[in-house]
């Protein structure tokens, strides 16, 4: 009765959120498998952030029903953002669900599943669906748990839960309550012990990260709370890189700028949402900045940092986009030349404040402004790729290639994709990469050898 499997649906956070999940199983005595079918207990981790996210868990949790059917036995959960948004409505859609476990109770699922296992065992009543969707001071500092004895080269960190944003396109601070930030310490205590284990590179993670504790730490030296944290990670021995995701135009001040250069660790890369080149648009959202102060912050990133890697976030076909509103986007695309991009098609999320507005541009509109800004997208980004042929990287190695052939993965500090001929001893290691091939996504070189 102890082997779960997990199932992750959505954004990084959630990753880690199962992550943390499967190690405090594992301190109880479950098991996590890597497959479905050997597993007694399937917790499905899911995502809210538009509705094929939602359909996608909705569905699988339809199928995993069926076999419940002819194994009474078998257990099913649904953690995380779909069911704090959609709660005991979700049981109309889906009776068969064992556990029922919101975004602040990830940390009991441990009991939840021991108790459940307990009345299945007839030491106990065999309860309805087990819900658990209440708010919890203090969760955001009950994701800290790794799985032990697992080398991770490159980990996520958890260092706040909740948004307090308003954007209104979006879910999250209904799913995610709060914005509430960890002490510094826990964080940075969690990284020296990721780095003892052989992490070498840390992703702190946060709806808005350059809002870290703004209203529970102070300032220090005219340094936001989040500088501060990023100054103290870069002190933890063993660390060799640093990334962070996602920050927020708002609050992104110059003691964020100057830290490029000037903290070693931290990588010439930048996750930077836009959402919409157009300022009616980004007003519509309710995103407080216009496209001129996005440009600015990037302007005065690249002028500390040259070699900076950017990636952001869009979304095609708000309501009311117009063709004019998306050519400013299309401008902006071009002009910025992002190195990376998820372009989302705009879904309703019911009780949003843009709800009322529907859903009025149509499916082929969305799709047709998907592509052409994806097609800007893999110009820049084959561009980018094919300047660094011929030229040495270094790579942090993270392990086999899923081609196979003795290949390798690693990526540069930009986060560059790059394959090689490697070996086993290379995991989580720096190395020095000559790039002979470049492809939109990947780069292709060899190792350069020491003294050579
Ligand atoms: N906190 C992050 C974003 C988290 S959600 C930030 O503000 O930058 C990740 C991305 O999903 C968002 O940046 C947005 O581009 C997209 N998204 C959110 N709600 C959406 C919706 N209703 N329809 C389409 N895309 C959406
Ligand atoms: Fe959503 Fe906006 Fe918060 Fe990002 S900042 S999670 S898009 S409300
Ligand atoms: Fe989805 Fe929740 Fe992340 S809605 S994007 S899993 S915070």
């Amino acid at each position: 009765m102890n082997r779960v499997y997990i199932k992750t649906y959505g954004c990084q956070m959630n990753e880690r959120d199962s992550e943390a999940v499967a190690a405090m199983l594992r301190g109880r005595g479950y098991s996590i498998v890597a497959e479905e079918a050997e597993a007694d207990v399937v917790l499905l981790n899911t995502c809210s952030v538009r509705d094929q996210a939602e359909q996608k868990a909705i569905g699988k949790a339809g199928h995993l029903a069926r076999r419940k059917k002819k194994d009474p036995n078998f257990m099913i959960g649904v953690m995380g953002c779909m069911a704090q948004n959609r709660g005991n409505d979700l049981l109309d859609k889906l009776p068969d669900l064992d556990l029922l476990v919101g975004t602040q109770k990830f940390h009991a699922v441990p009991d939840h599943l021991d108790n459940l296992i307990a009345s299945l065992q007839g030491q106990g009543p065999r309860p309805a669906t087990l819900v658990d969707l209440a708010e919890e001071a203090g969760s955001q500092n009950t994701i800290r748990d790794h799985v032990p004895d697992q080398r991770q080269v490159s980990a996520f960190v958890s260092i706040m839960q909740g948004c307090n944003m308003k954007c209104s396109y979006c879910i999250v601070p209904k799913t995610r309550g709060e914005e509430r930030g960890r002490p510094i310490d826990d964080i940075v205590a969690e990284v020296e012990e990721l780095a003892a284990k052989g992490t070498r590179e840390v992703t702190l993670l946060g709806q808005i990260v350059n809002q870290y504790g703004i209203r529970e730490f102070p300032f220090a030296d005219g340094k936001s709370p989040f500088v501060q944290l990023l100054e103290r990670v870069n002190e933890v021995p063993g660390i060799e890189r640093i990334r962070f995701t996602s920050p927020h135009p708002s609050g992104f001040k110059q003691d964020l700028i100057d830290c490029y250069g000037r903290l070693d660790k931290l990588c010439e890369y930048i996750h930077f949402p836009m959402q919409s080149g157009s300022n009616r648009i980004l007003k519509e959202m309710r995103r407080p900045y216009t496209i001129e102060k996005f440009r600015r912050i990037l302007d005065a990133m690249r002028e500390r940092c040259p070699d900076l890697y950017i990636s952001t976030d869009v979304i095609v076909g708000f309501p009311g986009e117009t063709e004019e509103d998306f050519a400013l986007t299309r401008e902006a695309f071009e002009q910025i030349g992002f190195d990376m991009a998820f372009i989302f098609k705009y879904s309703v999320r019911p009780d949003t404040t843009a709800a009322p507005l529907g859903d009025p541009i149509s499916a082929e509109i969305k799709d047709a402004r998907n592509k052409e800004l994806l097609e800007i997208l893999q110009q820049s980004s084959l561009r980018r790729n094919t300047s660094l042929v011929g030229t040495t990287q270094e790579v942090l190695v993270e392990g086999p290639a899923k081609r196979g052939e003795g290949m390798y993965l690693g990526r540069t500090r930009g986060y560059r994709k790059v394959v090689f001929p490697g070996s086993e001893r290379l995991v989580g290691e720096l190395v020095p990469v000559e790039i002979d091939e470049a492809t939109v996504t990947t780069l292709t070189g060899r190792l350069v050898l020491a003294g050579v």
